[in-house]
C-alpha cells in the first residue's frame, strides 16, 4: 500500500493502522519525515508530476491512498490538482487501486439537508474549486478510482487535530475567532476514517463515496464540544453567523448512507466521541 501524505494528520493515522493490520506500507512525506518505524518512507513533491508517477511505478503497489494536498498558497493548484492527476496516472499505469481523498467543500453549502453522491459540486472557495477539479482529473485518469469525500477530521484529546488545536488556541487566548453557528459539518474521528479507508481498500468500489460522521454540528457546537472534552469552559467559545461577504460554504452536511451500508467499520458521531 502506498499512502501519500503519510506525515499528515489523516495520513499518519492511516499509516499506523495499516501497519498494525499487516499491510506492507510505503508512505510519503514532503517537509517532515516522521520517526515511525516499520514503514518505508519516501520524500515526495507533488509539484513534480514525473517524479510522482515514477515513484508509484517503481513500487507498483496494489493500492494507493492519496491524502497529500495543500489547502492554500501559490502552489495549491500544482499540488492539490495537478499532483492528484499525477498520482492517478501513476496508479493507473501499474493497475493499482486508488482511493483519492476529497472534501465536502466541493459543494456551495446553500442546500437545506444533506448532499448525496449524486449532487453536483459547485464550489465557492478556491480550495473547494481545487478539490472539485482534482476529482474530475482523477476520475478521467483512473476511471476505477474511488473518490472519498469527507468532512472536518478531528482526533479527540489523545491526538488533537488542527481544528481542535485552533479551538484551544482561541480559548486559551493565543488566537481570536468567532465560531460560526450556521456553518454545518459532519465531523469524523481520524481513527474511524482511517479504518473505513482501509476497509474500502479491500472492497471493489469506484466512483464517489461520502464518508463522514453521522452527526451534523455547527462550527460553534463543535468548538463547545472540543472545549468540554479538553477540560475548558465552553462559555469561553464565542459564536455567531458567518458574514455573507466571506462566501464560505455553510451547510456541507454529507449523506453517508451508502458508506454505512457497505462498511462494517462503525463511524461514530462527534457527540458520542467528544460528548
Ligand atoms: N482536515 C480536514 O478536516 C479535512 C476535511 C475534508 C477533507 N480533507 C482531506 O483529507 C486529506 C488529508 O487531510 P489532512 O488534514 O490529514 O492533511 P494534512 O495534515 O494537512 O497533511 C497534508 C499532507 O500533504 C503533504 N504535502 C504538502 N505539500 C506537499 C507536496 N508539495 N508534495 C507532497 N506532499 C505534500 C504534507 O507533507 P509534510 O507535512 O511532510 O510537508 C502532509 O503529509 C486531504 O486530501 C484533504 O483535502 C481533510
Amino acid at each position: 500500500m502506498l499512502i501519500t501524505g503519510g506525515s499528515g494528520f489523516l495520513g499518519s493515522a492511516l499509516t499506523d493502522l495499516a501497519r498494525t493490520q499487516g499491510w506492507n506500507v510505503v508512505a510519503t512525506y514532503h517537509s517532515r519525515r516522521p520517526p515511525t518505524q516499520g514503514v518505508h518512507w519516501e520524500a515526495l513533491d507533488l509539484r513534480d508530476g514525473a517524479a510522482t508517477t515514477a515513484l508509484i511505478e517503481r513500487y507498483a503497489p496494489d493500492i494507493v491512498i492519496h491524502t497529500a494536498y495543500r489547502q492554500e498558497g501559490p502552489d495549491m493548484a500544482a499540488i492539490t490538482v495537478d499532483g492528484a492527476r499525477a498520482v492517478a496516472q501513476g496508479a493507473y499505469a501499474v493497475r493499482a487501486r486508488l482511493i483519492h481523498l476529497s472534501s465536502d467543500v466541493v459543494f456551495d453549502g446553500e442546500r437545506i439537508g444533506r448532499y448525496s453522491e449524486a449532487d453536483t459540486p459547485q464550489p465557492v472557495t478556491a480550495y473547494g474549486a481545487a478539490k472539485a477539479a482534482a476529482e474530475r482529473l482523477v476520475a478521467a485518469a483512473h476511471p476505477a478510482a474511488l473518490i472519498v469525500r469527507t468532512s472536518l477530521i478531528y482526533g479527540g484529546p489523545e491526538r488533537p487535530g488542527r481544528h481542535e488545536q485552533f479551538v484551544l488556541d482561541v480559548i486559551d487566548g493565543r488566537a481570536e475567532a468567532i465560531f460560526f453557528t450556521d456553518e454545518l459539518r459532519c465531523p469524523i474521528e481520524v481513527g474511524d476514517l482511517a479504518a473505513a479507508l482501509l476497509e474500502l481498500a479491500t472492497l471493489n468500489r469506484s466512483g464517489i463515496l461520502h464518508v463522514a460522521g453521522p452527526d451534523i454540528v455547527s462550527r460553534y457546537e463543535f468548538a463547545c464540544m472540543v472545549a468540554r472534552a479538553f477540560g475548558r469552559d465552553p462559555a469561553r467559545v464565542r459564536g455567531g453567523p458567518s458574514p455573507a461577504a466571506l462566501r464560505r460554504p455553510r451547510n456541507c452536511a454529507l449523506d453517508s448512507r451508502i458508506a454505512q451500508s457497505v462498511l462494517t467499520t462503525r463511524i461514530r458521531g462527534v457527540r458520542e466521541v467528544l460528548g
